[in-house]
């Protein structure tokens, strides 16, 4: 099966369109506000250098080395045990599970998008009320904008890799990276991002607790994509000649400074305007609207451009998320394009309206299973459970199974010096790790 092939531009745009997502403007301030700060952040950024770049190149590399999708890569790579090591490939699923809640997120935005276009919330309360009606008894306004996400994803996806996913990253990525840089450079003009500095770089230990462990380590895979074989389908159409190292490099790079940037932003807005930095998943829908209604007509200017740059964020991860799946039953079931993408689109579709359900008044009970909804669990068994695995996988397949003299042979000219300190952390410091966040994970369940 020949699968089209990314420009060299459009894949480094396409691979940092996938990372810089939802996790980055969205999760990423909030996980940061709920465990205090400058501790976290220093265990993400230590995971992000140690594991995640290391686990990008290895990702890369098996959808470089296999050219198929996920599952036929693993399957085509094993010397042995091929039939056991395909199951490596079905980490794909993982990205269509994410899309049930993320589908769901993008509809949000859409949402606040057109309302931030006629007003904005004039304090916290008024905020707070808006987005819980919203979650908890607006299905039809949720569901509208789920449907408008999902046919947008669908859509994109069936174009395929170079009429769609490529031309959405080559025109989205670069008005992110506009909008998210104008409103940061208006941030540091402001007294509030002195606290915000200090809020996300000055560490206090006794913020971290093996949660706040997990769930950095855990961010810090799930904000790179790492560990749902999306890096790896984008991969499989790599140009020959391309760099891996140099890719995952600016990958890395871009991915950490958006996260960065978006946080340093939030965070001033909101100490300029008294809001609430540890207030969870609605920072975002509830705090900033609140705070961007108090710098008056700009405010509103930045509401909208805040929401739009969040919703190319989420395309542009979601096309990458459904991607590997749709590219896994054209590959292996020669289905058209057409039809896996509107196959996997009905999936996270469907099911996502039961993640919308979850926070339904009359529902919500009987989607809640001990402290979370359905919603929550989807999240916290992909990000916690599932993308840690994945990265275990591939850890483990390029560090001890694949020969070294092939790993050798693409990478040693790449890096240089540096190969035997990334084939190390690989064989042993991913690894451990990654077991150890797992087996911290059993505790916390
Ligand atoms: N990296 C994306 C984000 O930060 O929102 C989410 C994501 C996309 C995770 C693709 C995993 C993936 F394979």
């Amino acid at each position: 099966m020949k699968i089209a092939r990314f420009s060299k531009v459009g894949f480094i745009l396409a691979a940092a369109g996938s990372a810089v997502g939802l996790g980055n403007i969205w999760k990423f301030p909030y996980i940061t506000g709920e465990y205090g700060g400058g501790a976290f952040v220093l265990i993400y950024l230590i995971t992000v250098l140690l594991i995640g770049f290391s686990i990008m190149i290895a990702e890369m590399l098996i959808g470089y080395l296999g050219r198929r999708d996920t599952v036929s890569s693993f399957e085509e790579l094993a010397p042995r045990n091929k039939h056991l090591w395909k199951f490596g490939g079905f980490q794909a699923l993982a990205g269509l599970f994410v899309m049930i809640y993320y589908s769901v997120v993008i509809g949000w935005i859409f949402n606040y998008i057109v309302s931030a276009l006629s007003g904005l919330p004039s304090s916290v309360d008024e905020a707070k009320t808006v987005f819980t009606t919203m979650l908890h008894s607006d299905f039809k306004t949720q569901l509208f904008y789920h449907t408008a996400s999902f046919m947008i994803i669908t859509f994109v996806v069936a174009r395929g890799i170079k009429g769609g996913i490529e031309k959405l990253n080559m025109v989205l990525m670069p008005m992110l990276f506009i909008i998210v840089g104008v409103m940061f450079l208006y941030a540091t003009t402001l007294d509030g991002f002195h606290q915000a500095m200090e809020f996300m770089f000055k560490p206090d230990f006794s913020k971290i607790n093996s949660t706040a462990f997990v769930t950095a380590v855990g961010h810090a895979f799930f904000t790179l994509s790492l560990g749902m074989g999306a890096i790896m389908t984008y991969s499989a159409s790599l140009e020959k000649d391309q760099n891996i190292v140099k890719s995952s490099l600016i990958v890395v790079a871009l991915d950490t400074g958006i996260a960065l940037f978006a946080g340093l932003m939030l965070f001033t807005f909101l100490y300029q305007y008294g809001g609430e930095p540890s207030s969870g998943p609605g920072l975002v829908f509830i705090s900033l609207p609140s705070v961007f209604y108090q710098m008056g007509v700009l405010g509103n200017v930045f509401a909208v451009m805040f929401f739009i740059s969040l919703a190319f964020a989420g395309l542009t991860s979601a096309v990458s998320l459904t991607e590997p799946m749709v590219q896994y039953f054209i590959d292996r079931f020669s289905w058209s394009r057409l039809k896996s993408s509107i196959m996997m689109g009905l999936f996270f579709y469907l099911v996502g309206i039961i993640a919308i359900l979850s926070h339904i008044d009359g529902f919500a009970s009987y989607l809640t299973w001990g402290s979370r909804n359905f919603f929550d669990w989807v999240d916290f068994l992909t990000a916690a459970f599932m993308l840690p695995a994945g990265g275990l996988i591939m850890a483990v397949f390029v560090g001890y199974v694949l020969p070294k003299s092939q790993v050798e042979k693409v990478l040693r000219p790449q890096l240089g010096r540096a190969f035997g300190t990334w084939y190390f952390s690989l064989r042993y410091i991913a690894p451990i790790a990654l077991v150890i966040v797992m087996l911290n994970l059993v505790g916390i369940l």
